[in-house]
């Protein structure tokens, strides 16, 4: 089965095809970062008209590249929450136009799921069940992937996300946008015990976290500097932020995959790109004996393959959409 695949949630115009699920015959992205770096952030009007600019000739490459016709295509996926509003909404849109013209089935697929998807891609032995640990510019969570369809939230962010939190405290070293990666790429240079940074518990929730109060920590350690005219140890001060992050986020992946009696640990989103995190969970499930499944760095950031590969799963289980698909802004993985 021939899956061509749509992605515009958020800042990245992807199209994709895959067949039968795991097998990537293209993937095509197109990153607006620069278009919104002048602005410390993504500015989602801009967003949706470079989404809408460029799907058209994105799809036309996909398929080329991909070296199928049209006709080939069996049915159409598409990201339709979370995110963007607008941003969704083009490639709701789009995929809609598609599908009725091609007359094949069009397949809503959840973004956060296509992230958790990103693994299947990596790893053609992976199946179901799992725990997963989604790290991306908006959601922060701990999923218990029983199948491809069923997962169940165990943990979540309370306040900002895990990549909300890398491009604030990036923005205010001076980092520019997107912070995470150049925030990850100066902290190796530094040392990562020398700002002690909250790791928030919230009582009664073990698997919930919280990433607020370790921004403004940042925040105020640069501001106070800055007030006092103090040299400010930059790497120093990422290296210990990442750590404070990893720490965050890796016990309690470790914890809930022993206690939801899991053997296999994954990892997803654009966040589980960050070093520090992938040396801290490498350790962890070599140290406790859990199989670890790291996607490679293109498919941790947002690209359409993993929503091809979900949206084959999403359909095999049913899910189609009309011509009446919405986007949503919100909705929850489950
Ligand atoms: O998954 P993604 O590409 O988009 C969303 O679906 O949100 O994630 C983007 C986020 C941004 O916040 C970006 O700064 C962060 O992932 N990120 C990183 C790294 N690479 C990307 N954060 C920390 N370290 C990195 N190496």
């Amino acid at each position: 089965m021939i899956i061509l695949a749509i992605e515009t949630s958020c800042d990245e115009t992807a199209a994709a095809v895959v067949k039968n699920g795991r097998d990537v015959l293209s993937g095509e992205v197109f990153s607006q970062a620069d278009m919104h770096a002048i602005y410390g952030g993504v500015v989602p009007e801009i967003a949706s008209r470079n989404h809408a600019a460029t799907i058209g000739k994105l799809t036309e490459l996909a398929i080329e590249n991909a070296g199928i016709s049209k006709s080939d295509i069996d049915a159409i996926a598409v990201t339709y929450a979370p995110g963007l509003i607008g941003a969704l909404l083009v490639g709701v849109n789009f995929a809609k136009g598609l599908a009725l013209a091609l007359d094949v089935p069009l397949i809503p697929v959840h973004h956060l799921r296509g992230h958790i998807a990103a693994n299947y891609i990596a790893f053609p032995e992976l199946e179901p069940p799992f725990l997963c640990m989604i790290v991306s510019g908006g959601s922060s969570l701990i999923a218990d992937v029983q199948s491809y369809t069923d997962i169940k939230i165990i943990g979540r962010s309370r306040d900002d996300a895990a990549g909300e939190c890398f491009d604030k405290a990036a923005r205010v070293l001076d980092l520019g946008y997107p912070g995470g990666p150049a925030l990850d790429q100066l902290a190796k240079s530094g040392d990562k015990t020398l700002f002690a940074l909250p790791r928030p518990m919230i009582d009664g929730h073990p698997y919930d976290m919280s990433f607020s109060g370790l921004k403004t920590a940042v925040v105020n350690i640069v501001h106070n500097a800055e007030q006092k005219g103090l040299a400010l140890d930059k790497a120093s001060l990422a290296a210990s932020f990442s750590a404070a992050v990893s720490d965050i986020l890796v016990p309690r992946v470790v914890t809930a995959a022993k206690e939801f009696g899991h053997k296999k640990i994954a990892i997803a989103g654009g966040v589980a790109a960050n070093s520090q995190i992938r040396t801290d969970i490498l350790n962890a499930a070599q140290q406790h004996g859990f199989e670890l499944y790291i996607p490679p760095l293109d498919l941790c950031g947002d690209n359409a393959q993993m929503i091809g590969c979900q949206g084959y799963y999403e359909y095999l289980a049913g899910a189609r959409a009309g011509m009446e698909l919405n986007a949503f802004a919100t909705m929850d993985v489950g």
